[in-house]
């Protein structure tokens, strides 16, 4: 690499540096669970910051799954899908995905970004428009800039904004309303039944990224459309099977059988990119199974989400209202954020603090997530050492002194 780029990235890591916001990479040692070993912190860490919604990343039956499509299927296609790369393992996942979706059919890529960036494109062109929630997902609002579409950004979860934008678009040929399900950052749910009046209203189709929904929203745990009464009702939904889904990596498009043979015939990561590792296919196929077979650990991941907001709350804290496993507390600055994510990590607490560009400028904050296999034990210790980090950085003081002014 030129001398000269190398300095201007130094020059660009340095700004990050100096202002606080450089991110920290954790080393963790061993597999994904409410307890890890990490490289920079001796001692067990209680982790609060992960996807792993439904303690099924290191599952053993989960693990087993994979070992064995290893043995069977080995490394991978070594190929795209359309050429020699479909194996009878991506053909059960994309059935059961669809199941879980309450959809016809369903087609899997690398991961959910590489879904969400592959199906904008491929159905929204020069005469249509993509109407966006402005607080979706950044493979979302890449997905919608991919697209020649007429893009449509409406204010968070605003109904009446959403309705003015639909009104301003004059005589598109295909509309697209497309919002996240669990916003990943605020926690908080899309409106949906009111999107699907307003969307059959104006003959727009509804793009649900349900990748924080899957596994937790609903009492099933099949996401943001079960959790309002309203499967079936939505035209294509989108998720990852990186999150409570087994955690690896992988992403879906689930919709009608048209939609998803159109995509494997022009979604361009369909046709330029290597299918799904097998392994990853059955692993996830392992933890969908589990799901169906056990929803008491979406009760219990319910109820400890619960125990989490409401005892950050009785300490003083203003974590974000919301009903998903996602609890964010807004600390403002993006070093700041940092900073009680290092003090909290001293004392065994592994929660990121996001900053800007993840979150807008002044935002900053510190991202606490529930998994099904926290024990109550664990849930004590967070909140004790909560209260003790949080009065040291004079957080919690700075919300009490606000409330009784
Ligand atoms: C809402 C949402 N969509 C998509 C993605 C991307 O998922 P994947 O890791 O499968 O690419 C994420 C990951 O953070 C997400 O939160």
């Amino acid at each position: 690499m030129s001398a000269a780029l190398d300095q201007s990235l130094q020059g660009d890591l340095s700004a990050m540096r100096d202002a606080g916001t450089l991110k920290t990479f954790r080393h963790i040692t061993g597999p994904m669970d409410t307890q890890v070993s990490m490289a920079e912190k001796s001692g067990p860490v209680l982790v609060l910051s992960s996807n792993n919604y439904l303690g099924l990343a290191d599952h053993p039956q989960v693990v087993a799954a994979g070992k064995k499509a290893l043995d069977e299927f080995g490394a991978g296609t070594a190929s795209v899908r359309f050429i020699c790369g479909t194996f009878s393992i991506h053909e059960e996942i994309e059935r059961t995905l669809a199941q879980l979706s309450h959809t016809e059919a369903a087609l899997t890529y690398v991961s959910c970004w590489t879904a969400n960036t592959g199906l904008m494109p491929a159905i929204a062109g020069e005469q249509d428009a993509l109407v966006s929630d402005e607080l979706n997902h950044a493979s979302l609002i890449d997905g919608c800039r991919a697209s020649k579409a007429k893009r449509l950004v409406y204010k968070h979860s605003d109904m009446a904004d959403l309705e003015a934008k639909f009104q301003a678009i004059k005589g598109a040929r295909r509309i697209f309303v497309v919002t996240d399900g669990v916003f990943s950052m605020e926690g908080d749910i899309a409106k949906l039944p009111e999107i699907i009046v307003l969307a059959k209203k104006h003959g727009a189709s509804i793009i649900l990224d349900d990748s924080h929904g899957t596994g937790v929203m609903g009492k099933h745990g099949r996401g943001t459309a079960e959790h309002y009464g309203v499967e079936g009702q939505i035209d294509i939904i989108t998720g990852t099977l990186g999150k409570a889904l087994g955690g690896a990596a992988g992403g879906y498009v689930a919709g009608s059988k048209t939609l998803i043979d159109y995509l494997s015939q022009v979604s361009r990561p369909q046709l330029f990119s290597n299918a799904l590792p097998a392994t990853i296919a059955a692993s996830a196929g392992k933890a969908i199974e589990i799901l169906n077979k056990e929803p008491q650990r979406v009760a219990r991941l319910h109820e400890i989400t619960r125990k989490l907001r409401d005892g950050l709350k009785n300490l003083g804290f203003e974590p974000l209202e919301g009903e998903s496993a996602i609890v964010p507390i807004i600390v403002g600055d993006t070093a700041f954020a940092i900073k009680m994510s290092q003090m909290l990590l001293a004392e065994g607490i592994f929660v990121t603090g996001f900053g800007y560009p993840v979150v807008p400028q002044g935002t900053a904050r510190l991202r606490i997530q529930a998994c099904a296999t926290l024990t109550d034990d664990q849930i004590t210790f967070a909140l004790r050492t909560f209260e003790r980090v949080g009065e040291q950085a004079g957080v919690i003081g700075r919300v009490r002194q606000a409330a009784s002014a």
